[in-house]
């Protein structure tokens, strides 16, 4: 037994924990295959009100799905025991319990201020906000890297979604003001300046509002493919190659672009990161900064190509939305996430963004689709207990 004494963690009434969704300056599908992510925490994100109970027993309620508390006994969980919602929460427990940590009974009402299915990582900001929760009020204290990896236990063997580690290690381990490059093989963190909004830019997040579903078999597929090109490769991983010309000794055509992708979007997770910190000890920031975002925003949008051709992981309104915002005048946009469906991530000068938005809106509306919607995306805390 690893946690603390039991108890309620100081929280006499209810406490409130928050943890953000996130979106990915880049680095797709590159974490699974132990490459390089560049996430930042959004303001927005998931809060978990908790109480605890007693009896034993987990409460779940969400204010977005107004059906009957979803109750289990955490003693009981085992994956494929709780369906829909519910399992993201009850697999954290479930995944806390096989860590070895006293999962106490708590009564947890949740809330989010995050669009769900726009790849903004709301799963993961589910998990971590009910994980600090569920830690909280037994007074343990988890190591955060070691509570990602638990929450993303969670929805790999409980909910069924084979997901890397970036979402769950952007809401717990990400910092204000900052991107986050991190290294997914060796989990080692290097946080970069990223603040768009002092820099007179906005970092948009178009929700292009076709829903996008990790449990669906095209992410799966994508992850098999990598770990076949893996094998034939006789890598250790897709993450570790430098070069993508490597791709080359690959017959099969698939592979080969599966693997340039892997290869080329995570030297641009590192370029980036590589940019943002050596603009941030210039000495005249104004002057550089402005090259700096257009540097970005063509890696942006080399990434959406290699996502769209070489991943093939694209869908229209997102192929639409990047040349809309682009035309309008954003420096570079790509798709943000697992793919299929969920938001574009374009770079924006603040004083483009009302044409900018029109111009996504006008497009949309040409096609007859529903209309996209808009998210500010400011580099953000990571998850914390906010009452
Ligand atoms: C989803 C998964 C992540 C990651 C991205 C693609 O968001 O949850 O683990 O693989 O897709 O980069």
């Amino acid at each position: 037994m690893r946690a603390a004494a039991g108890g309620s963690g100081g929280c006499v009434s209810a406490c409130v924990w928050f943890a953000p969704g996130r979106a990915n300056l880049m680095g797709e599908h590159t974490d699974y295959n132990t490459g390089f992510v560049l996430p930042f925490a959004l303001a927005q994100g998931v809060t978990a009100t908790a109480v605890a109970r007693p009896d034993r027993l987990l409460v779940l309620r969400s204010k977005q799905v107004p059906d009957e508390p979803v109750t289990v006994s955490p003693d009981s969980l085992a994956p494929g025991s709780v369906a829909g919602w519910a399992a993201y929460p009850a697999g954290v427990a479930w995944a806390l319990r096989e860590a070895g940590y006293r999962v106490p009974g708590a009564s947890i009402d949740i809330d989010s201020d995050l669009p769900v299915g726009a790849g903004v990582a709301s799963s993961a900001a589910l998990e971590c906000s009910v994980a600090l929760a569920l830690c909280g009020l037994a007074g343990a204290q988890v190591a955060r890297r070691d509570l990602a990896a638990i929450a993303k236990r969670a929805e790999n063997e409980f909910v069924g979604a084979p997901t890397g580690i970036i979402d769950q290690a952007a809401a717990l381990l990400c910092r204000a003001g900052h991107a986050m490059l991190l290294d997914c093989g060796t989990m080692d963190i290097t946080h970069v300046p990223f603040r768009p909004g002092r820099d007179g830019m906005t970092a948009l997040v178009i929700d292009t509002r076709v829903p996008h579903a990790l449990v669906s078999g095209e992410y799966g597929r994508r992850r098999s493919e990598c770990e076949q090109a893996t094998r034939l490769l006789g890598v250790p991983s897709l993450g570790s190659v430098a070069d993508a010309a490597l791709a080359g000794r690959l017959a099969d055509p698939v592979l080969r672009r599966r693997v340039r992708h892997v290869v080329t979007d995570s030297a641009r997770a590192r370029a980036i990161a590589a940019a943002l910190a050596a603009e941030a000890d210039q000495a005249d920031q104004a002057a550089t900064a402005q090259e700096t975002y257009r540097f970005i925003g063509r890696l942006l949008t080399q990434a959406h190509l290699s996502l769209r051709d070489d991943l093939e992981i694209s869908w229209p309104e997102a192929d639409i939305a990047v040349d809309a915002a682009i035309a309008a005048g954003a420096y570079g946009a790509r798709m943000l996430g697992g793919g299929f469906g969920g938001s574009v991530l374009a770079l924006v000068p603040a004083q483009r963004l009302p044409a900018a938005r029109a111009a996504l809106t006008e497009a949309f509306a040409q096609r007859s689709w529903t209309p996209p919607e808009f998210l500010d995306a400011v580099p953000s805390a990571a998850a914390r207990r906010i009452a």
